[in-house]
């Protein structure tokens, strides 16, 4: 098969940086490659593989004789291009939210369901960034016990929300320590100093659309039974990357934590720091700029009969989002779905 020629949507974006950066490091075979962008930086420069790429503003005829998009320049734009993307022959791989849920989209997490990757009819959906590390840790878990019960409580970092967010964690926290006062746009509240206990808009339901991302979309990618109870709580911090999350699993079978432990420890993708008497369990620090999805804190669950509870932590940007991407994207070129 031929080396199939490439596109990055966002590229000038926190997420499309990460992507561009990660197609270089896992070394993806391409033909040729383009970098798009809206109109604000068409026409600023990206170096690439030691050469210079003018950003192209993304129109629907960007995509002619592209067969891979690696699309992360939020929702609106990607429900314009990625039909624009498919009708023309390629695979748009999706960061947004637009087409997760969409049943005839596969929401996929490599190394955990490739094979929902055969039923792609020319968009494949990228799961949020909480969901997406949760996976890598869920999947062999599920696979030994079964999952009966699920509660999720997270601790996200601002890169979450965009380059936007992230400048203002650092002009708030400048702010703050020089006493002058700072008006928060991105956030509803003050992100310096704070905690906060809202991301996304909130649903009828009182969860918000971020939680109720972790209950749908985790359903959809283990294939669980629609009826399994699951509540997340998420949360934003100020840390910059680097999302953790607090998780206790009630299983239909049994799995000890030295069990889990063990599972765990030959994860793809997953590395266990845990040994909690030497002061070793993994914070977000470990994680950021690093591929694993990092596992901590393995114990039993006092609230479940046949559970436990852990601690998982990742770069948000990596395996949130790029990493991901990119990692489909070579499953895509070698399964041949292109
Ligand atoms: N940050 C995360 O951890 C994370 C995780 C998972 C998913 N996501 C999703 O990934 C997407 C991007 O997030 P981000 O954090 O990278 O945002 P960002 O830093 O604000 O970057 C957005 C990118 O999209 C481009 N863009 C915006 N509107 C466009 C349009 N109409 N046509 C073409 N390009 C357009 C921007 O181009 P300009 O430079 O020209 O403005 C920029 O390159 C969002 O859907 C987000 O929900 C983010």
């Amino acid at each position: 098969m031929n080396k199939p020629n490439l596109a990055i949507l966002g590229a000038t974006g926190v997420v499309g940086r990460e992507i561009t950066k990660i197609v270089d490091e896992l070394q993806i075979p391409y033909n040729e490659i383009k970098f798009l962008s809206s109109a604000r930086s068409a026409g600023s420069e990206i170096e690439f593989q030691g050469r210079k790429y003018i950003v192209e503003e993304c129109t629907p005829e960007s995509f002619e004789g592209v067969n891979i998009v690696m699309a992360s320049a939020g929702g609106a734009a990607s429900k314009q291009f990625a039909p624009e993307a498919a009708k023309r022959g390629a695979v748009f791989i999706d960061n947004s939210s637009a087409f997760r849920m969409q049943e005839d989209v596969p929401l996929v997490i490599a190394g955990v369901n490739d094979n929902d990757l055969k039923q792609h009819k020319g968009i494949i959906a990228n799961p949020n960034c909480s969901t997406s590390q949760l996976m890598l840790v869920l999947k062999p878990l599920h696979d030994r016990a079964g999952i009966k019960r699920l509660i999720v409580s997270t601790y996200q970092s601002v890169s979450g929300a965009g380059i936007a967010a992230i400048n203002e964690l650092r002009q708030d926290t400048e702010a703050n320590l020089q006493g002058k006062p700072f008006e928060n746009k991105v956030f509803k509240k003050p992100i310096s100093f704070n905690v906060i206990p809202q991301i996304d808009v909130f649903c009828e339901n009182g969860y918000t659309k971020e939680e109720m991302k972790v209950d749908l979309e985790t359903k959809k990618i283990l294939h669980l039974d629609p009826k399994t109870p699951i509540s997340c709580t998420a949360v934003r911090v100020p840390v910059y990357v680097g999302h953790s999350e607090a998780v206790d699993i009630e299983f239909g079978g049994k799995c000890s934590p030295d069990e889990a432990r063990e599972i765990l420890r030959k994860t793809f993708g997953v590395k266990v720091i845990d040994n909690p008497e030497n002061f070793e369990y993994p914070t977000t620090r470990d994680a950021a700029g690093v591929d694993p999805v990092f596992a901590g804190r393995i114990r039993k669950c006092n609230a479940f009969e046949n559970g436990i509870s852990l601690w998982c932590v990742a770069d948000n940007l990596r395996i949130g989002a790029a990493l991901n991407t990119v990692r489909i994207a070579q499953k895509i070129i070698e399964m041949e779905l292109y």
